[in-house]
């Protein structure tokens, strides 16, 4: 038995007290919390197959003590989350939102020298805070548009292809950045990583992008420090509390808000469901998954 969850609402896990016991297979999206209740419910599982890369929606050790495999898919969302995230930091920078609402309020009269104003991005620094694939190709999009890119991250990658792309202290990072963006996956590490005293140390009239994950971020300094104009703009797919939006952030004019759509492209969502549901079979016809989660 699979256990196939949609992702138009959470899962009420409850109705499958029929079927978790005998499941051998949940394919879920990131919504889904699998912890170790749930699968202490499924004892006949062998495999969860997550819909997304991030796995902080798994409880990774106890899948590991019951012996459940668990895959997810990485790369494949790659190119599109991180188009979403240069989509973000072009339209929080010049402003997008504002000048398609001001022009639908018909208050567009005419050309103004100092009409909305924004962020030039050729020559401004983009500091990238996890330089794995999807930092990485984000940056190598910011690198064709002439932007200075350094990143701090957890390893130090000298094998990267980013024309220029060089490591830097975060505290550098931080205060000297123009445009910020996210690309750490969600843990304990990085929960809060930017907290009100670090969202303080930013530049000011910085940008912030955040496709990663809204823990990542203490929504409510932030919104505060966009409030103050201590931050110019930011663009976030992502939310501390999804499918919540802080509500001080639904009231500012210069945010940029996504639904979480990342990897919303009809292209990517086909081959993450194609790469899981693969995965899942080769696991219950007893071979090894492909895109096993790292366990660490
Ligand atoms: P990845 O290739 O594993 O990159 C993550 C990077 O973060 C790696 O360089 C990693 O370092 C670094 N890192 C991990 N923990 C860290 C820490 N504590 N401090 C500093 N750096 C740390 O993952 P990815 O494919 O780029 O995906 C990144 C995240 O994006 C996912 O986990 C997910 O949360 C998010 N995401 C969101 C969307 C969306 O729809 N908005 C779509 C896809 C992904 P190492 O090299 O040492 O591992
Ligand atoms: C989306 O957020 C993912 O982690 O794939």
């Amino acid at each position: 038995q699979v256990i196939l969850c949609g992702d138009s609402e959470r899962v009420d896990w409850s109705t499958f007290d029929d079927a978790l016991p005998s499941a051998a297979a949940i394919i879920c999206p990131l919504t889904e919390r699998i912890d170790a209740p749930l699968l202490d419910r499924a004892p006949d599982l062998r495999v969860v197959g997550n819909c997304a890369v991030g796995l902080d929606n798994i409880d990774l050790g106890a899948a590991r003590a019951r012996g459940v495999e668990v895959c997810h898919t990485p790369g494949v969302l790659t190119d599109a989350t991180a188009d979403l995230a240069m989509a973000l930091m072009l339209a929080a920078s010049r402003r997008i939102v504002e000048a398609h609402q001001f022009v639908l309020d018909g208050r567009f009269k005419g050309l103004r020298a100092d009409l909305l104003l924004g962020l030039e991005l050729n020559g401004a620094r983009l500091g990238v805070i996890g330089f794995g694939r999807i930092g990485q190709a984000t940056a190598k999009r910011a690198a064709a548009f002439g932007m200075d890119v350094v990143y701090w991250s957890r390893s130090i990658r000298e094998d990267h292809s980013v024309p220029g792309a060089r490591p830097i202290g975060f505290d550098e990072l931080l205060e000297t950045s123009d445009v910020i963006s996210l690309h750490v996956p969600l843990s304990d590490e990085t929960r809060g990583l930017l907290n009100e005293k670090r969202i303080a140390q930013m530049k000011p009239g910085a940008v912030l992008v955040n496709t990663a994950r809204g823990p990542v971020v203490d929504e409510s300094a932030l919104a505060e420090a966009l409030a103050s104009g201590h931050l110019m703009a930011a663009g976030l797919d992502v939310f501390e509390n999804e499918p919540a939006v802080h509500p001080r952030l639904l009231g500012l004019d210069n945010v940029v808000l996504a639904p979480h759509i990342g990897s919303a492209t009809r292209r990517t969502r086909e081959r993450m469901t194609e790469m899981v549901c693969r995965d899942v079979l080769r696991v219950l016809s007893g071979e090894q998954p492909k895109w096993r989660a790292p366990f660490e």
